[in-house]
């Protein structure tokens, strides 16, 4: 089932969210809605707080990224937590579907070490790099209550004050579904 995907200005995009609790109920039916309105609306990623649910889980597909690199890279987070962040910071244009039409430049730490469930809710430590803890990083500030935008540099982040003003009053609408500002 695809779901409407919550835009900027909605406060459950601020909002930290909850962790998923032992036997939450219909899981794997939200997982499979997420990735249906992930690849629906030509995402890479797509966290919980964004179809409106604050939860701490997220899914991507990092082969839509880079299909030689990530083939069958396609993953679920629940309950994630970044233990360590390392090497260098690297810039790459970031976009969201939460804030359509606008990209720019984060800075981000290269290495992540993980500890996540997985959908069966098996427990596991990683170490990711590159695109891929990119991902997760980006998605990660989603169920913390943090956009890409935030990260911006203050140039950049000034250049794109008026578009989010017309994402905030529903003037600029993406073509995938959404929940109506
Ligand atoms: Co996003």
């Amino acid at each position: 089932m695809i779901l409407p995907i919550v835009l900027y200005g909605d406060p459950v995009l601020q909002r930290r969210a909850e962790e998923v609790p032992p036997n939450f109920p219909d899981l794997d039916a939200l997982i499979q809605n997420m990735f249906d309105t992930m690849y629906t609306a030509s995402g890479i990623g797509l966290a919980a707080p964004q179809i409106g649910q604050s939860w701490r889980l997220f899914v991507l597909d990092a082969e839509l990224a880079d299909e030689v690199v990530y083939k069958g890279q396609k993953r679920v987070f629940i309950n994630p937590l970044i233990l360590e962040e390392s090497g260098d910071l690297w810039p790459y244009a970031e976009g969201c579907l939460s804030v359509p039409e606008i990209r720019g430049d984060v800075m981000r730490r290269a290495t992540i070490r993980l500890r996540y469930e997985d959908a069966q809710r098996v427990v596991h430590e990683e170490t990711l790099d590159g695109m891929l803890a990119r991902i997760i990083q980006h998605e990660y500030d989603h169920i913390e209550g943090r956009l890409f935008i935030d990260l911006l540099n203050p140039l950049r982040r000034r250049l794109v004050q008026k578009k989010l003003q017309l994402i905030r009053n529903g003037k600029l609408r993406p073509e995938y579904k959404h929940r109506p500002r």
